[in-house]
């Protein structure tokens, strides 16, 4: 095991004080979201060419163009964007919509409450687009981009879950939680128990609007495919993938794909409507089909820095692998 050595001290003395054993999910989280030494929280460049990974944002403004795109047809008030890291996507977006109300929420931010269109304020928002939309079509927007497979899971093995002892060596134990699930004996996945808590406190707080929800992820039977026997784990540490979220601790990436599946019924349960649920190539091109053809156009035959961007976010793997899944409260 290699890493940080204050942030795997730390560790080994929660492991310790915990009988000698804390589950996978709690490694994840200290060695993401440790307050002084996580990968997240210890105020390092994480995304982008000097950090470990790019983004969809990394691409450049097209992104945030088209999100703007999509909330303007969606009225938008106001935009509680999950996990925007340093604020570079909700610049983008309000290059394009000024006019938007656009809150990062980051790891131990409070969680504001949203906000009915009403005096001074919304009218402020709203300033100068000329023509504002009924109230009752206005609405707020909860929306991430690689937040959710950016939260600790718990890694199941047939029907235990991984245990972490003080060797940072993994054993296997009970389930911790009776939400998790049983699964074949020797398959081993990851699920994601903070992202359904996340949702059910989302979909309380919206009083009307949308959830736009971006990552990368399968359906359930996919998630879930004989294939897939290892789970969907991935670290990355400096523009490098690997599988060992035990090298490199506080210094790389931890992440799991999401399984939306549960997030579309859980949404449903709650009142949520499922709106749509596709992968990123169709999302952009319904929602930014205009931008997409204007620059294809106007950049025929050359090289150029947002053609390329439209080949990153629609055709190479970002396309397919990311998943959009758009709910509603009405
Ligand atoms: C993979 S990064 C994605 C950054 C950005 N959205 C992008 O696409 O470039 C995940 C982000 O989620 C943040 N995050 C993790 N847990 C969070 C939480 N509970 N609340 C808010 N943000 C959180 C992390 O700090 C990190 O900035």
């Amino acid at each position: 095991m290699t890493g940080n050595p204050a942030l795997i001290a730390e560790i080994r003395r929660v492991i310790a004080a915990s009988g000698g054993r804390i589950t996978f999910e709690r490694f994840m989280d200290m060695a993401l979201y440790h307050p002084q030494h996580g990968y997240y929280t210890s105020g390092k460049h994480r995304i982008g060419t000097q950090g470990d990974y790019f983004t969809s944002v990394s691409v450049g403004p097209l992104f945030g163009r088209i999100l703007a795109r999509q909330f303007r047809q969606w009225h938008a008030q106001e935009v509680l964007e999950f996990g925007g890291h340093r604020g570079q996507l909700r610049a983008d977006i309000l290059a394009a919509a000024p006019d938007l109300r656009y809150r990062v929420i980051e790891i131990g931010d409070p969680i504001p409450e949203q906000s009915e269109r009403s005096g001074a304020e919304s009218d402020e928002t709203l300033r100068g687009n000329g023509q504002q939309p009924p109230s009752s079509a206005i609405s707020n927007i909860v929306f991430s981009n690689e937040f959710l497979d950016a939260l600790p899971v718990h890694r199941i093995c047939g029907a235990n879950e991984v245990y972490i002892n003080t060797e940072f060596t993994e054993e296997l134990g009970p389930l911790s939680d009776p939400r998790l699930p049983r699964l074949p004996d020797g398959y081993r996945s990851e699920i994601n128990l903070r992202a359904l808590d996340w949702l059910a406190d989302i979909s309380r707080r919206l009083t009307h609007g949308y959830i736009l929800t971006i990552d990368y992820g399968f359906e359930r039977a996919d998630y879930f495919a004989p294939h897939r026997h290892d789970g969907h784990l991935q670290c990355y540490h400096r523009h490098t993938k690997n599988t060992d979220p035990y090298q490199h601790i506080g210094e790389q990436d931890i992440t799991a794909h999401v399984e939306f599946t549960s997030l579309i019924e859980l949404g449903e349960r709650l009142g949520l409507e499922t709106v749509l649920f596709t992968d990123q190539t169709h999302f952009l091109l319904q929602a930014g089909e205009a931008d997409i053809e204007e620059i294809v156009q106007r950049t025929a035959g050359q090289f150029s820095a947002e053609r390329n961007a439209v080949h990153q976010l629609l055709h190479s793997t970002m396309g397919r692998a990311f998943k959009v899944l758009v709910q509603r409260k009405a």
